[in-house]
């Protein structure tokens, strides 16, 4: 914790020189052209420079250097280095000396107090040769800024501080010879104070649950002050409060953690390696997103933990030895997604916690080999690392599995026979994007509970198994991007509750027959066959029956996802997937359960578009590009009124573009290029957001935004439709609408982007939501 901290203080220093460095630079550069030093001011500071000896040695900042050398009798003492001047009054308002080698002492006598009009006085990292705190800082009423810290203070530091008013920064940090004898005294009237830094100072006293009086406080930092006694919980609350750090191994603070809600505004909560013996022994500890840099070594002493999360800090490297020895039989749930971890110490990693039940590493850099573990585990998230090895074969052993998410690794190899049955409560099954070959395990098993199996972007070949028609509970099933040869899988039409079914890039093939009876696919939203080799008509029976993407209730909404909290930690799994929204592939981690979408693009599907996808009204994006569809664009289209995307390029569509169209209001992207459609582009509402790429090549088509005119300008078929006033759109009801006035049209915003959240690819981002769902079960069971 020790180096940690040195080099953490180091960095601070630097920054903060650095930045000041510039700063006054630009603003000396500016002020000796227009302020004169006040004489007396100038003559104090020019005897305060005379009291010290230079000595490089007693600055520990390794660009330290003497500002007061330059300083000259007879100059603008406002263009000194490190003086700053009013620019109104002309006064010395800010006095920076800060590592600037001074040595020698400082008392009352000193005529730096006759700069009354400081408001910023830093003289941190010199050598005062261990005087007191003079008194007579309380002269300098105006101060808001006052930095001593590492500077060779000693004595007891004067609780007439506590006077300064108008005092919001005070950091007296690394005066190992200075004391206080009472905290509660020292700070208890300083009622600006924001950042109050006292680390190192000795101040052998209990922590007053008056500080959280101090409520504008942002910084509180207190390491090794000695400071003994209950911590008062009442101050983790304080309503500003950014970074609290305190304790270590000569510090005997006790105290039990709050449950922080998602609105507490701390960032860095440093609780250093508080003694072992006085710290309880928790069973849920909660220190996720603490910008942790390092284990906590208080872990090695702690025998009684359930529930540890650990997720989002900084670790690096290799997951300790010792942690092994970190609550081995209590251990239940462990979080260390979201850091930078690369493996385990030690090797092969036979995880000894003998009931755990959760574990997430995902979200690091860990490689190699998945650890080995024991057969109470019910949910396994180790996607996001670079995991190399073949399937593992111990996961069959893994009987109470509720979720495997292996997804996003280099894991390679064939997948295990065993895949389909090897545990009955199973919901979550994700492999996507590993480098898995060979076939997709035929024995999937009856009864069950598989309601996520997503095996996308690996190199699976052969046929989709027909047994997977057993798992009945199924509403995610994504095996695009890989090589699978079969014909479109009628048979899964069965399953009742499937809502998404992603087919793409792979070598499916063939004409889609009618289905033989009238309820099939009841529940499916989503279904993405594009890029496979499909042939023959577009399955008009299938749309007709299709009753889920019909319109659909607005009133709840909710995302899909699929509850693993075996063991109550609150865990879920969301759906997400990789859509072409717009033009664009976009991977999303959040979707919607009202979302939906048909993408048939790039098969070879032919003859006419049925009339009947004109009756899917829930449909938010169509996609039927690239394909051999012939025919009319059929005007029943214009009823898909939550569509925000349809894409027909790339056919052989003939006749006019239906005026019905104008009607749909959402429409963001529409694309008939590369058709033989003739006639006028309809005018009005989203058709005149719509740019020539929209529908070029079509040699028949005229009218704006093309550059051919229809002719007769009577062929310039008007907007039939009166702006649409009455009923309100889902989106209107429940999202902000971006509505932008645009010609005699208007552009909506864009809505996909809402109904489904675009992944964030920071960890810490995707931590924190998952933990917030995590934090309200853990209060719930308290
Ligand atoms: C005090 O000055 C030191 C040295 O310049 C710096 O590291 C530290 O951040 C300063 N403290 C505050 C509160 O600004
Ligand atoms: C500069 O001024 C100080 C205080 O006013 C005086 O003590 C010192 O002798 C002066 N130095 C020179 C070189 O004039
Ligand atoms: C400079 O400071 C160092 C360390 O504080 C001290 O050992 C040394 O004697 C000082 N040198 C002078 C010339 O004061
Ligand atoms: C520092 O204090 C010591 C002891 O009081 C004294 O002997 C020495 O001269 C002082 N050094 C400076 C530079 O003031
Ligand atoms: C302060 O200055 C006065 C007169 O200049 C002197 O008598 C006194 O000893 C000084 N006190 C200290 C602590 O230096
Ligand atoms: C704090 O303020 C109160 C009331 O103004 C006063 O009685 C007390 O002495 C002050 N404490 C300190 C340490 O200045
Ligand atoms: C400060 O806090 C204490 C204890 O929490 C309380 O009794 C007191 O009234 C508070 N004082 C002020 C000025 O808010
Ligand atoms: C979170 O804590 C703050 C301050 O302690 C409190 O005002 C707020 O009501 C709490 N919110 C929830 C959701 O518990
Ligand atoms: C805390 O525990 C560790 C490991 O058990 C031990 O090395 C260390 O000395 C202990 N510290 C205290 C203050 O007891
Ligand atoms: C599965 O468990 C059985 C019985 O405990 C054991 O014999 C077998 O080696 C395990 N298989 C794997 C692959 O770990
Ligand atoms: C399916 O529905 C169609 C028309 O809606 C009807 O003619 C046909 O008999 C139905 N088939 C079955 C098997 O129910
Ligand atoms: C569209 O739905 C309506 C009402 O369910 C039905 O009467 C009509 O036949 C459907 N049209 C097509 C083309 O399926």
């Amino acid at each position: 914790m020790g180096t940690y901290f040195n080099g953490f203080m180091f960095m601070r220093q630097v920054l903060f020189l650095t930045w000041f460095l510039l700063l006054l630079t630009i603003t000396n550069s500016f002020s000796s052209l227009q302020l004169l030093c006040h004489e007396d001011e100038s003559s104090a500071l020019m005897q305060f420079k005379h009291r010290f000896v230079i000595n490089k040695s007693v600055s520990s900042y390794p660009f330290a250097y003497p500002k007061v050398a330059s300083w000259k009798n007879n100059s603008d003492c406002c263009s000194w280095d490190g003086v700053e001047c009013s620019e109104d009054t002309g006064h010395v308002v800010s006095l920076d000396l800060s590592s600037s080698c001074l040595y020698g002492s400082i008392n009352s006598n000193s005529s730096l107090f006759h700069l009354v009009h400081l408001r910023r006085l830093n003289l941190a990292d010199n050598h005062f040769n261990y005087s007191q705190i003079p008194i007579r800082v309380t002269h300098l009423s105006r101060l808001e800024y006052l930095n001593l810290s590492l500077s060779k203070f000693s004595g007891q530091i004067p609780s007439e501080l506590s006077q300064l008013a108008k005092l919001s920064s005070l950091d007296l940090s690394y005066n190992h010879e200075a004391y206080s004898k009472s905290l509660g005294t020292l700070v208890q009237n300083l009622t600006s104070i924001q950042k109050l830094l006292l680390s190192s100072v000795s101040i052998p006293s209990t922590i007053p649950e008056s500080i959280a009086n101090l409520s504008s406080l942002t910084h509180l930092v207190l390491f090794k002050c000695g400071l003994y006694g209950e911590f008062p919980v009442i101050i983790f609350q304080l309503p500003n409060l950014l970074i609290l750090e305190l304790g270590t191994d000569q510090d005997l603070v006790t105290g039990h953690l709050p449950a922080f809600n998602s609105s507490s505004p701390l960032k860095v909560l440093g609780l250093g390696a508080t003694a072992n013996d006085t710290l309880p022994q928790f069973e849920t500890l909660g220190l996720g997103s603490c910008n942790l840099r390092m284990f906590p070594d208080f872990l090695r002493s702690q025998h009684k933990l359930q529930w540890l999360d650990l997720s989002g800090n900084g670790f690096q490297g290799l997951i300790p030895k010792w942690m092994y020895n970190a609550s081995t039989d209590t251990l239940k749930v462990l979080m260390l997604s979201g850091n930078y971890l690369t493996g385990f110490e030690q090797s092969p990693a036979i995880l000894p916690w003998s009931n755990l039940n959760v574990l997430l590493l995902s979200g690091n850099m860990l490689q190699g080999s998945l650890p080995i573990l024991p057969p109470s585990i019910q949910s396994l998230e180790v996607s996001d690392n670079a995991f190399t090895e073949k399937f593992p074969p111990w996961v069959c052993n893994m009987t109470s599995l509720v979720e495997l998410d292996l997804s996003n690794n280099r894991l390679s190899g064939t997948l295990h026979p065993c895949l389909g049955n090897f545990s009955r409560s199973l919901k979550v099954l994700s492999l996507q994007s590993n480098n898995f070959h060979g076939i997709i395990p035929k024995g999937w098993a009856k009864g069950g509970n598989l309601q996520v199996i997503d095996l996308s972007q690996n190199q699976l070949q052969g046929q989709l198994p027909r047994s997977l028609v057993h798992c009945s509970m199924l509403e995610f099933l994504h095996v695009g991007d890989n090589e699978i040869h079969d014909i479109f899988p009628f048979w899964l039409g069965t399953l009742a509750q499937l809502k998404i079914l992603v087919l793409r890039s792979n070598g499916f093939h063939g004409v889609i027959n009618d289905p033989e009876t009238n309820d099939t696919f009841l529940k499916l939203r989503i279904i993405d066959l594009s890029h496979n080799d499909f042939s023959g008509n577009l399955p008009s029976r299938y749309f007709s029956q299709w009753n889920s993407m019909r319109a659909f209730d607005a009133k709840k909404l909710t995302y899909l996802l699929v509850g693993v909290d075996g063991d109550g930690w609150g865990g879920s799994f969301d759906y997400s997937f990789t859509i072409t929204n717009k033009g664009k592939e976009q991977e999303y981690e959040k979707i919607l359960d009202v979302l939906t979408v048909i993408d048939f693009s790039c098969n070879r599907f032919r003859g006419e578009i049925p009339e009947a996808v004109g009756n899917l009204t829930g449909l938010h994006l169509l996609n039927f590009s690239n394909n051999g569809l012939t025919g009319h664009i059929p005007s029943s289209l214009g009823n898909l009124k939550n569509l925000e995307a349809m894409d027909l390029a790339q056919n052989k569509l003939v006749g006019e573009i239906p005026p019905e169209l104008v009607q749909l209001n959402f429409l963001a992207v529409f694309n008939v290029s590369n058709n033989s459609l003739t006639g006028p582009i309809p005018c009005g509402k989203q058709f005149d957001t719509f740019q020539i790429s929209s529908f070029e090549h079509n040699p028949g088509l005229c009218g704006r935004p093309l550059s051919k005119t229809c002719g007769d300008s009577s062929l310039q078929r008007p907007s039939i439709f009166e702006e649409n006033q009455g009923s309100k759109s889902l989106f209107e009801f429940d999202w902000k609408v971006v509505v932008i006035g645009y010609g005699c049209g208007l552009v909506v915003g864009i809505f996909i982007g809402q109904i489904m959240i675009p992944k964030e690819h920071d960890w810490f981002v995707r931590i924190f939501r998952k933990k917030q769902q995590t934090r309200g079960r853990v209060k719930g069971r308290k």
